[in-house]
């Protein structure tokens, strides 16, 4: 059985724009490598949490492989269609929130919103009409259907951009940082549906970025650590706690460093203090 997600070698670098520097210097702009060559599978029924301090990689990859970004070598599938080769075949398989709303049209309703993505994904008619009602109670957006997106609050929109990611009803799902703007009983109630609902009984591949660590050890079947656009380490939660300590303390203490040069005076050296995970119950 093929896998709903697979990632080879895949790496991205983005051109990086000129600085007046670069314009002085009459120099090209150095590129960003957001992506080094990662390998990655998701089988059908499989949460995975991608976790990693911020620049990563992780919302590139989550863009390569909803097709929204091309990938500079390496490959990538989603269930068995490759997304650089057969974007539109890939479009259809995937169902993605993202963390921005700026895809979304502002002075439409969320109605029309919603009518628009499912439009563009094949679906018509009563079919639709159905999805979309549904989704929208599923996600308590009942009440403001029929506001404009930019009169929506910022956990509204994003209720509006899970109700999208999922109105093909596809085999693969991808969140970044899905639960960031909800408030806890919403964000509580849609790590159950993604992982009762959408992997449990529907058996789909779910793809989750997040830097909430309990919410990865709530969620996840395995855990993969990215840093510097390369997959640090991977495996069940507990077994990897303790290189997610490592990396989330390392960053921390350089900025505890920082802090203490620029408040010498209000604060204890950083050596002295005890670093962000110790005391932590994971140890
Ligand atoms: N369109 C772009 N052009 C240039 N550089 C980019 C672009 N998009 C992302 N990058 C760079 O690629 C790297 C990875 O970014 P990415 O958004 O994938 O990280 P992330 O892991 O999602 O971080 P965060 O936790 O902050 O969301 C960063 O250094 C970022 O500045
Ligand atoms: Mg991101």
């Amino acid at each position: 059985m093929t896998a709903a997600i697979r990632v080879e070698r895949l790496a991205k670098a983005f051109r990086g724009r000129a600085t007046r520097s670069d314009w002085v210097r009459w120099r090209r702009p150095t590129p960003v490598r957001a992506l080094n060559g990662i390998d990655l599978t998701v089988d059908r029924g499989q949460l995975v949490a991608l976790v990693g301090p911020n620049g990563a990689g992780k919302t590139t990859l989550l863009k390569i492989l909803a097709t929204l970004v091309r990938p500079s070598s390496g490959r990538a599938w989603v269930d068995g269609v490759d997304v650089a080769a057969r974007p539109h075949a890939a479009r259809s398989r995937v169902g993605y929130v993202l963390a921005e709303e700026r895809s979304f049209f502002w002075r439409i309703s969320v109605r029309e919103n919603l009518r628009f993505f499912a439009a563009l994904q094949g679906l018509f008619g009563a079919e639709r009409r159905h999805r979309i009602e549904a989704l929208t109670a599923l996600v308590g957006l009942t009440e403001v259907i029929d506001r404009r997106f930019s009169d929506l609050s910022l956990g509204q929109r994003q209720r509006v951009a899970i109700a999208r990611g999922l109105l093909a009803d596809p085999p693969v799902v991808l969140f970044d940082e899905a639960t960031r703007s909800l408030d806890p009983g919403r964000a509580a109630r849609l790590r159950r549906v993604i992982r009762q609902t959408l992997v449990e009984s529907a058996g789909k591949a779910v793809l989750f970025a997040t830097h909430d660590l309990d919410e990865a050890r709530a969620l996840a079947d395995r855990v993969v650590l990215m840093v510097d656009g390369q997959v640090l380490a991977e495996g069940g939660f507990e077994a990897l706690s303790p290189r997610l300590t490592a990396v989330f303390d390392a960053e921390a203490k350089a900025e505890d460093e920082a802090l203490y040069r620029l408040f010498p005076d209000l604060m204890s050296p950083p050596a002295t203090r005890r670093s962000a995970g110790d005391g932590g119950s994971s140890g």
